[in-house]
């Protein structure tokens, strides 16, 4: 019997990753919360013959502080994608403004009403978002690292796609060769590809200037959905296939405990609170919070896999290393100081 609840679920991510969730037979309860529209889509969704009872939770005022708590209550996974998404010319830190302090309310619920459960921020810009979310569960006390988590899944389906593409072999296949490491936004998205025998030849092939175009268009997938859609959001869909990705890994640890993938998705995730994070982190100059792939048990992180020790990295990977960890630090900084300065 697991409750799911979703925050932001009438959202253009939040609906179609409902939809995802109501058809995985281990969710019992769907619980959708947005503050306009949820008691439309869960009536839409609960009319399909799966079996997770789906309900609608809608503030009935601003002054309402009930419903969001009765939509958490026995939540073992809550998925976030509420918040504003990025208009052309935008950048992912331009939404800290309005999403910071929609996720410190939302996360400052869930110590209330569902500590255990496990956490999935989608959130933007998730460098920050997820910094927020760890400093709202320590102030409140009920912070556990192994069950916080910053969904960057889609910079891993688009890597597999557009390498896919690139050497022509099915995306499909690439599942666990290609780790992405780092935050979720430009050039702190670091992708590694895991090269083995049976892709290394059509690798080697790869020229430079490929290569480069690879990288930049993993680490820029989103700005290309943005102008694409030219003023009418962000990437909703694939991140609705992507989120449901992470979140069914996270179902499934809570069944049965093993990851499928040799090397499985990454998560943005607290370092120090993890078995040997704490050396990653002063091995990246002290950067607490950095998406590696994450090994889950009973919906929470077992183990991580240490790019740097198990994965071989390239001279060219190394760099974009670097780069992100300048990018990182001062956005999780911003979050963390956002929440000391907060009155919870
Ligand atoms: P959207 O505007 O279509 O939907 C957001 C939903 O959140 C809306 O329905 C809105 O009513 C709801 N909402 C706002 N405040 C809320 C609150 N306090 N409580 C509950 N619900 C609330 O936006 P979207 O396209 O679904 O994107 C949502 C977020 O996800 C954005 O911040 C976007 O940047 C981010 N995103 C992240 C990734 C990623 O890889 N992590 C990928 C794509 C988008
Ligand atoms: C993405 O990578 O598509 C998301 O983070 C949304 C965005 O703003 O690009």
């Amino acid at each position: 019997m697991v409750k799911v609840t979703v925050c932001g679920a009438a959202g253009g991510i939040g609906q179609p990753l409902s939809l995802l969730l109501k058809l995985n037979p281990k969710v019992s309860e769907l619980a959708l919360f947005d503050i306009v529209n949820a008691k439309g889509v869960a009536a839409d969704l609960s009319h399909i013959c799966s079996p997770a009872a789906v309900t609608g939770y809608q503030p009935s005022s601003k002054d309402d502080k009930e419903t969001i708590k009765t939509a958490l209550k026995g939540s073992k996974l809550v998925v976030i994608p509420a918040g504003v998404p990025r208009k052309p010319g935008m950048t992912r830190a331009d939404l800290f403004n309005i999403n910071a302090s929609i996720i410190r309310d939302l996360v400052a619920n869930i110590a209330k009403s569902c500590p255990d459960a496990s956490i999935l921020i989608i959130s933007n810009p998730v460098n920050s978002t997820v910094p927020i979310a760890a400093e709202v569960l320590k102030k409140l006390g009920v912070f556990n690292p192994k069950k916080l988590f910053g969904v960057t899944t889609l910079d891993s389906v688009r890597a597999e796609t557009f390498l896919g593409d690139l050497i022509d072999v099915p995306a499909a296949s690439l599942k666990g060769k290609i780790s992405v490491i780092g935050g979720h936004s430009g050039d702190t998205i670091v992708p590694l590809i895991n090269v083995d025998s049976s892709i290394s030849g059509k690798i080697s092939k790869i020229s430079s200037s490929d290569y480069k175009a690879f990288i930049n268009r993993v680490q820029f997938g989103g700005d290309e959905v943005v102008k694409a859609k030219n003023g009418a959001g962000s990437a909703t869909l694939s991140m609705a296939y992507a989120g449901y990705r992470f979140a069914e890994n996270v179902l499934n640890s809570l069944s049965s405990g093993s990851p499928s993938a040799a090397i499985p998705d990454s998560a943005y995730i607290y370092l120090p609170g993890v078995p040997n994070g704490s050396s990653l982190a002063s091995k990246l100059g002290g950067t607490d919070f950095f998406s590696v792939p994450v090994v889950l048990e009973n919906g929470a992180i077992k183990s991580f896999v240490n790019p740097f020790e198990k994965l071989k990295i390239t001279k060219d990977e190394q760099k974009l290393v670097e780069v992100a960890l300048d990018g990182l630090k001062k956005s999780i900084d911003q979050g963390t100081a956002f929440v000391q300065a907060s009155k919870l």
